[in-house]
């Protein structure tokens, strides 16, 4: 890479400091005897309910936020036959994640301004085979949580929040990742919230599906070597719980960090050719895990961007519907306008922790470029 060169993402000491204090906890926990769940991942597992609001609720650490979706999945009683709600425009995790399980994926359309699933969409998906919904917070952006949870009290369906890319993200205030029956989400490196490995977990207040994640993350064992279902190993490792402890505390620092380049993103390319900015719905935050724009001239924009030195990247080229190991559901192109429109005209802007007003202003100058270039009326 170039030397000013500017990547999509790439991990800065920052707030300062931070580099030293995660390296002094690995340093701890690499000493210390627990290596396997233990003290760490429970503290964890603590601070991060809390900071989740789950109110009395828990955080069950596991291996990654794709184990997350199925021990919710599996905790809520996901099986053969069952409809699950889910995004037509979502990382392919939640969707595999469906059929992991046995059940059966419905794709429903987001909407075309937040890009998130709301409840007049996922209501027309409802059937009498429908046992729950799992929208995705996506980018960042909290979904109309209230709706959600009304549509699915009205239908006795599970709610499943994906919360993967969305900490600390809120809705009428509240947290989410507090609103669903039972939650998922993932510390993969880049995630708001992200360890230095793989790593994710599971929250929700219902005593009985905290007892069922626990046991089903761990053999399903109730007391080592006591096996009351049939479980799988995916515990979220010690050395990540500790990297995730430090990382916590500075999780509102590190999304203030992503909505400030947000706004100055927002500001600067606002009235831009024929660029569609992110837009906030009333009551959501959004913490910017990715700042997608949307344009037609998407493949040149990227094109002429990475000339300049500037890479981007697209969240998602392909909808899940279109994808090879999908075809079994049966749709064709055009099944999924909205989706499809999205995976064609969107790009990620170079968005991270730490980076600099400099880096941000050259991003600027060369979209603003690109545009001037085509000489256009917009
Ligand atoms: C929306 C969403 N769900 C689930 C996942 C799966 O997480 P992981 O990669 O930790 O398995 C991710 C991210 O990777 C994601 O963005």
């Amino acid at each position: 890479m170039p030397i000013n060169a500017i990547p999509y993402f790439v991990f800065r000491d920052f707030p300062e400091g931070i580099n030293r204090e995660v390296e002094q906890a690995l340093m701890q926990a690499a000493t210390g005897n627990s290596f396997i769940l233990g003290e760490e991942v429970e503290a964890f597992e603590q601070e991060f309910a809390a900071a989740v609001g789950a109110g009395t609720g828990a955080a069950i650490g596991v291996g990654n936020g794709f184990d997350a979706l199925v021990v919710a999945l599996k905790a809520a009683g996901v099986s053969p036959g069952d409809e699950v709600i889910v995004p037509a425009n979502t990382f392919i995790a939640t969707v595999n994640a469906v059929v992991h399980v046995g059940a059966t994926p419905v794709l429903v359309e987001p909407d075309i301004h937040t890009y998130n699933i709301t409840a007049e969409t996922a209501a027309e998906a409802i059937t009498k085979h429908t046992k729950a919904i799992i929208p995705v917070h996506l980018y960042g952006q909290a979904c109309q949580m209230e709706e959600l949870m009304q549509l699915a009290a009205a239908h006795e369906l599970i709610v499943i929040e994906d919360f993967a890319q969305a900490q600390g993200a809120t809705f009428a205030g509240k947290p989410v990742g507090s609103f669903g029956h039972i939650n998922a989400t993932s510390f993969y490196p880049t995630k708001n919230l992200g360890a230095l490995g793989d790593g994710g977990a599971v929250v929700t207040s219902d005593a009985e599906l905290t007892a069922f994640a626990r046991m089903y993350r761990n053999y399903g064992q109730e007391q080592k070597y006591h096996n009351k279902i049939v479980g799988i190993n995916s515990r979220l490792d010690t050395l990540q719980a500790a990297v995730l402890r430090v990382k916590l505390q500075y999780l509102d620092a590190l999304n203030a960090a992503r909505q400030r380049l947000a706004q100055v993103y927002l500001q600067e390319l606002q009235s831009t050719g024929d660029l569609i900015l992110p837009y906030t719905a009333p009551k959501c935050t959004h913490v910017y895990h990715i700042f997608n724009i949307r344009t037609k001239y998407r493949d040149a924009l990227q094109s002429y961007l990475k000339e300049q030195g500037i890479s981007t990247a697209i969240h998602y080229p392909v909808p899940v519907h279109l994808q090879q190991a999908y075809a079994f559901l049966g749709f064709n192109a055009g099944a999924f306008p909205v989706a499809e429109e999205l995976a064609n005209t969107s790009l990620s802007l170079p968005l991270f922790p730490g980076m600099t007003d400099l880096e941000q202003a050259r991003v600027v100058q060369a979209v603003k470029e690109f545009y001037q270039s085509k000489n256009q009326q917009w």
